[in-house]
């Protein structure tokens, strides 16, 4: 179906649209602390089915299901831990995700047949609006085309959604900027499934926590994985990203000596007087690597880029979230320098 997609405010009665919308199983552009969402009503099959229509997901990727209040963790999952418990009460709502078995009421096209549900209650003013306006938990995968960096403006969720689903609200830039922490639970330990803003560090105050291998190493073809999301190529613009590992002096050695025809570099902020190649920097500290990044690689596409290098960032904190995107985004291309 075609749409012409409206752009709605946070103004309630915008809110109130968006929220008629999803009762009526359609899909609202949702923006979130973290990245933007495509969210319809999680309990709806048909309308959960247009989302991976919109987005061209692959069937076997689970959605996670965002709800309005952390008494509803209860009504989607069950056995839910102790841990988790805790866990709610310190980050939620906010950019945490949890993995929990799943009650029946989701529909098996929302968890991609799998046995349980990501569950998560967003901070962002609009989203909690939505939701709770609608009296729908809504399920939302990022409101990017499927392998496309996520969206962290409304106008990235209309370049890739525009005639696609009936309306987008304009909740203003994600502060966050990268998707949430996913997380899941095993002999009272903590798996780190994807890292986001909430960070392994601050996890580990609760439980041990196991880092996932494929956070950084890519999965062998066919090679099952416990977040289906972490096979796919993903973040991706359309040039090819290579990611620069090295202080700043020899990456801007590097870049410096690496110019050509649609070759652009993604530095830190720091180093962008050096560079003698265009470049879009990305920020210095972590947090604004991941506020900063998927905007970054979209730029890139409107730029024409062939190659962008990228500074490797920190791996501690929130920046094992950034560097996990980017090396998804590079296809796991890394040089040394
Ligand atoms: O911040 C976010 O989480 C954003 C905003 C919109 O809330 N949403 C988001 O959704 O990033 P999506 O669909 O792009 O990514 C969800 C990730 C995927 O990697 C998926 O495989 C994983 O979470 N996931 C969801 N349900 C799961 C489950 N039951 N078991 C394991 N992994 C799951
Ligand atoms: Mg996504």
């Amino acid at each position: 179906m075609q749409y012409k997609t409206e752009l709605l405010t946070s103004s309630e009665e915008d809110i109130k649209k968006a929220a008629e919308i999803i009762s009526g199983g359609g899909i609202v552009g949702m923006p979130t602390e973290t990245v933007y969402g495509l969210a319809a009503d999680a309990e709806n099959a048909e309308a959960v089915a247009e989302i991976f229509k919109a987005k061209g997901r692959p069937q076997d990727n689970p959605l996670i299901v965002h709800i309005g209040d952390i008494a509803d963790f209860e009504k989607y999952a069950k056995n839910v831990p102790e841990t988790a418990y805790k866990l709610a009460e310190k980050f939620c709502p906010g950019p945490l995700t949890m993995v929990l078995p799943k009650r029946d009421r989701i529909p098996d096209v929302t968890s991609a047949g799998l046995d349980t549900v990501g569950i998560r209650m967003p901070s962002h003013k609009a989203a909690l609006a939505l939701i709770r306006t609608s009296g729908k938990a809504v399920a939302a995968p990022s409101a990017n085309l499927s392998g496309s960096p996520s969206p962290t403006s409304a106008a990235h969720v209309m370049n890739d959604m525009n005639g696609k689903i009936p309306a987008v609200i304009d909740g203003g830039d994600c502060p966050v900027g990268v998707e949430s922490t996913v997380i899941a639970f095993e002999d009272g330990k903590i798996r780190l499934l994807r890292p986001g803003f909430v960070s392994a560090e601050e996890l580990s105050e609760f439980a041990e926590v196991i880092i996932d291998r494929h956070i950084t190493e890519a999965a062998e073809s066919g090679e099952r994985v416990l977040s289906p999301g972490m096979k796919y190529k993903h973040y991706s613009p359309k040039a090819n990203v290579t990611i620069i590992e090295g202080n700043g002096t020899d990456y801007i050695k590097f870049v410096n000596s690496h110019s050509g025809e649609g070759v652009y570099a993604m530095p830190f902020d720091s180093d962008e007087s050096y560079c003698e190649i265009p470049c879009i920097p990305y920020g210095d500290s972590s947090e604004e690597q991941a506020a900063r990044l998927f905007a970054a690689l979209r730029k890139f596409d409107e730029l024409g880029a062939k190659q962008v290098y990228a500074r490797c960032p920190l791996k501690n904190g929130v920046g094992l979230a950034v560097y996990n995107r980017l090396l998804r985004a590079a296809g796991f291309e890394i040089i040394s320098v």
